[in-house]
């Protein structure tokens, strides 16, 4: 029985119709997405705001049972551990270039109930991470420089993912930035598991296709 890794894709609903956000959730959960990925930006640590834990709040109230990866791409990211606990966040995914102290805030992020995400923005060598994976219930290497949605796939990310998956193979290896169809093979090769596509996904016709596209395509590498 497999009890390493699952695949999973996790829609930014960041590139949606943003008035209707409940709606376009709904619409990603009906088309087979495993979790919602929810981009906040501060305006400091990213040039680009969108929302916060009342927004998530609110949006739990309509989906109860959705996993929410909270991708806080925000400046002092201890800050806002136990709102998003209490809005209903399940992962709680902070940059570790924006973080003083990252056992303390891995061990706060516990505390609160929620599973620990530590993100790698592309400048930022893999090995800063390496002493913090055993803290982690999932390790996001970001494939664009975080703050848009649209942007190019960086392809020179996924030997960051190869290190990852070889140092801690039974550790989730998120993906974020520019994911697609096109370059789903790379990245399920290089080891992630878990894939968030947003243009890709909310911008076609047929969202229930890609996210099956892209589940196929890492299962192959990560069977059930
Ligand atoms: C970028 C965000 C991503 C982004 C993904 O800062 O963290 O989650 O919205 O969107 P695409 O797939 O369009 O790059
Ligand atoms: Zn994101």
């Amino acid at each position: 029985m497999a009890c390493g890794p699952k695949a999973m894709i996790g829609p930014s609903i960041l590139n949606s119709d943003l008035s209707m956000l409940y709606d376009e959730s709904e619409k990603m959960i009906n088309s087979g997405a495993d979790y919602l990925h929810l981009d906040v930006m501060d305006g400091h640590f990213v040039p680009n705001l969108t929302f916060g834990h009342p927004v998530v709040k609110c949006l739990r109230q309509k989906i109860p049972k959705s996993f929410f990866d909270m991708h806080m791409m925000v400046e002092n990211p201890e800050k806002w551990v136990e709102a998003m606990a209490d809005a209903g966040a399940n992962q709680y995914t902070f940059h570790i270039e924006a973080s003083k102290d990252v056992p303390a805030l891995c061990r706060k992020i516990k505390e609160a109930g929620m599973k620990v995400g530590i993100g790698l923005k592309p400048g930022t060598d893999v090995s800063v991470v390496l002493p913090y994976g055993p803290l982690a219930d999932m390790l996001l290497v970001m494939t664009v420089e975080p703050g848009f949605g649209g942007q190019k796939f960086m392809a020179d990310m996924m030997s960051k993912v190869e290190r990852l998956r070889t140092e801690f193979p039974l550790v989730n290896i998120e993906v974020d930035g520019g994911v697609s169809p096109a370059n789903i093979d790379q990245c399920a090769k290089a080891g992630a598991n878990m894939i968030v596509s947003g243009s890709a996904v909310v911008k076609s016709p047929q969202p229930a296709e890609v996210i099956s596209q892209l589940k196929q395509a890492v299962q192959k590498v990560f069977p059930e």
